[in-house]
């Protein structure tokens, strides 16, 4: 049976999909083409609305919880909300960068390079350091009664990227990543 560790394992799954899309368009930019910002955006929408609202959340009740169980195994992962939180404002840099770059406003390049690369790294070495240190860490100390109890607590929406079916303001991103995961096999 899925719980709620499954499932924040499962959404690292897909971001980490997600951002090898965003990756192979810093790759264009980089060699000096256009980006295809329907996915660049599709990227910075989907971060906005499912992980922003609902799997760091999700994310932040289970370290709660872990804090009161073990302390010590807590204090070891760090400030895993505060890390959230600043997640959260390099997504909005990297949406006022875009906006800017599609409103014909003058973006250097170095710059928005800059934005992508940090977050990228950013998002990468934090799902990187949960995957490590974090889940098998909860999934060491939390009961079965804690995991039922925290997702009777959430939402569980659909996700609009990787849910079937996808929402149509995706339609860009989803494309790429099927292609390249055909690609991959
Ligand atoms: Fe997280
Ligand atoms: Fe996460």
């Amino acid at each position: 049976m899925t719980d709620i560790l499954d499932a924040i394992h499962e959404d690292h799954a897909n971001m980490v999909k997600m951002l090898n899309a965003l990756e192979r368009q810093l790759a264009v930019f980089d060699a000096g083409e256009t980006p295809d910002y329907d996915i660049v955006r599709g990227v910075v929408d989907y971060c906005l609305d499912y992980p922003d609202l609902y799997h760091h959340p999700k994310e932040d009740l289970v370290f709660e919880r872990l804090k009161v169980r073990d302390p010590a195994a807590a204090a070891e992962i760090g400030d895993l909300p505060g890390q959230h939180a600043e997640l959260a404002v390099r997504t909005r840099r990297l949406q006022e960068a875009v906006a800017a770059v599609l409103g014909d406003l003058e973006v250097p390049h170095g710059r928005l390079n800059q934005t992508l690369r940090e977050f990228l790294d950013a998002y990468r070495q934090h799902m990187n350091e949960e995957e490590r240190a974090f889940l098998p860490a909860a999934r060491r100390v939390l009961s079965a009664e804690d995991l039922a109890e925290i997702q009777d607590r959430l939402d569980h929406p659909a996700d609009p990227l990787f849910g079937a079916p996808s929402e149509e303001r995706f339609a860009a991103l989803r494309q790429d990543i099927l292609n390249w995961a055909e690609d991959a096999t």
